[in-house]
Parts: C-alpha cells; sequence; structure tokens
C-alpha cells in the first residue's frame, strides 16, 4: 500500500503542528475587518509563524511541478476566488467573504487548515454560502472511520452542496499530509459510497472543500495560482487536516478559535 499510516510520535508531531496552523489562524481573527490589506495579513501571519511559533511556513516558497514560488505565508482568497488566492494591496471591503488558508510545518509536519471569513454582515447570500460550506466539510468529516472510503466521504459533501443549489469544484482535492505537503491519497470532494481508497487508522488527510455559488467550472488568473469561477459567482472554502483514529476521526486542527462543529455533528 502507498499510504503508510501514522503512529505514535508521528501523530503527536501532526497534532501540533497542525494545533498551531490552526491558532495563525485564531491569531489572525481580529485582523480580518474592512480596511486592512491581504499583504499586511500575510506579513501579521509570517512573523507569527516564524518568531512565535517558531515554525516554518509551507508555502512560501512552494513551487510544485509547473507553479512559479509561492510568494506568501496564507492564501486569501475573496468573493468569486476560490483557492490560491495571492495576497495583495487591495483592502478588504464590507461584504467581502474571504478565505485565509494556512500551513506550517513544525518539527518536519505538517499541518493545514483555512476558515472563512464575512468582513461586516455580508449578504444573505454569502452567509449561506459560507454557513453551508462549513457543514458540508463536516458531512464529510463524519464520514471518516477504518473501512470507509474516501469516495463515502466525496459523495457527502457533493450531495448536500448539490442540495442545496451549490456546485463542487473536481479540480482542486484534499490530500494526505503528514512530512510533505500533499502527499497520497487525493481525497476528492464529490463521488460515489463505496468507491476509492479504504480508510485506515493512522492516515493523515485534509478535507477542504470549494463550493460555488453558481457553476462549478474554473478558470487560473495569469499569476499561475490565483483560481476563480469562470462565471463569477461566490465561492467559499474550509479546511481541516484529520486523523483516522481506531473508532472514527480525531480533526488535527482544531484550537480554542475554532468554530464549533454544526449541530447535526454528535458531541
Ligand atoms: N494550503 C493549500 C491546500 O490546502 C495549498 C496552498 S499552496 C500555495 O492544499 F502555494 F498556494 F500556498
Ligand atoms: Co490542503
Ligand atoms: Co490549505
Amino acid at each position: 500500500m502507498a499510504i503508510t499510516p501514522k503512529t505514535g510520535a508521528d501523530i503527536d508531531g501532526m497534532r501540533t503542528a497542525c494545533r498551531l496552523a490552526a491558532e495563525v489562524l485564531d491569531m489572525l481573527t481580529p485582523h480580518v475587518k474592512a480596511g486592512i490589506t491581504t499583504l499586511q495579513l500575510d506579513k501579521i501571519a509570517l512573523d507569527f509563524i516564524v518568531n512565535v511559533q517558531g515554525c516554518i511556513s509551507a508555502t512560501v516558497g512552494y513551487a510544485p511541478p509547473g507553479y512559479p514560488p509561492f510568494p506568501a505565508s496564507i492564501c486569501t482568497s475573496i468573493n468569486h476566488v476560490v483557492c490560491h488566492g495571492i495576497p495583495n494591496e487591495r483592502p478588504l471591503k464590507d461584504g467581502d467573504i474571504v478565505n485565509i488558508d494556512v500551513t506550517v510545518i513544525k518539527d518536519g509536519w505538517h499541518g493545514d487548515t483555512s476558515r472563512m471569513f464575512i468582513v461586516g454582515e455580508g449578504s444573505i447570500q454569502a452567509r449561506r454560502l459560507v454557513q453551508l460550506t462549513y457543514e458540508a466539510m463536516w458531512r464529510g468529516i463524519v464520514r471518516v472511520k477504518p473501512g470507509a472510503r474516501l469516495g463515502d466521504i466525496g459523495h457527502s459533501i457533493q450531495s448536500f452542496a448539490e442540495s442545496q443549489g451549490f456546485s463542487v469544484v473536481r479540480e482542486f482535492c484534499g490530500h494526505g499530509i503528514g512530512r510533505k505537503f500533499h502527499e497520497e491519497p487525493q481525497v476528492l470532494h464529490y463521488g460515489r459510497p463505496g468507491t476509492m481508497d479504504e480508510l485506515v487508522p493512522g492516515m493523515t488527510f485534509t478535507i477542504e472543500p470549494m463550493i460555488n455559488a453558481g457553476r462549478r467550472e474554473i478558470r487560473e488568473l495569469g499569476d499561475g495560482w490565483t483560481i476563480v469561477t469562470k462565471d463569477r459567482s461566490l465561492s467559499a472554502q474550509w479546511e481541516h487536516t484529520v486523523l483516522v483514529t481506531d473508532t472514527g476521526y480525531e480533526v488535527l486542527t482544531l484550537s480554542a478559535g475554532s468554530p464549533p462543529p454544526p449541530a447535526f455533528v454528535a458531541a
């Protein structure tokens, strides 16, 4: 099997890296206000990651084959930006929805998580998309247990999102994570129950659905990173890193500031 389950100290290493990633988002939260630029948020995040947490940013200089090096410590994806938005000089404004995605490395282990932020009150449609995308992520998470299959997770997310009139982005997916940022398996956010890899205890991967208010098609901007919806409809994303336990799942990217799970998730 290509996926090596993690044990013992490896899992503790993942727990620490993942909590630290979530704590970057906690720290940023009070700064996410109208008027601040995403470049300013990036500076605040990088300083905290390096000088407070003693971590390395996994995204600064990250350059998978065919991509230019990513220049920042966070991805900031606003409104119709689906993912991989590059921090820039544009100030956030009232009504924006923004995903902030952060990945840190601690002792060689990667922790990867993202949350949505609504600047000011947001439109009814924006609030609904953000809330239901959060629920979609959790509809995937609760499927995680030994013996389940990756297709069960994807199906759960897709059927829920589409039942709400939204669409699921196909070109980007969750991923195994550990000593490498992106490793096997690919965790699709769509699919059929009972298909794809079987989950085994010790696997760690992300679940990070990108859900569009309009059509699912996307396109890439000329910067080589930024992904937007083709129809310019709003897009939202949430991300957790999870561990398959002997009986179910453990969400690793939790912190004091994590929003509570939706009501349907058993305590
Ligand atoms: N954090 C993203 C993910 O969830 C990947 C960002 S790569 C970057 O997989 F280079 F754009 F930062
Ligand atoms: Co990820
Ligand atoms: Co991420």
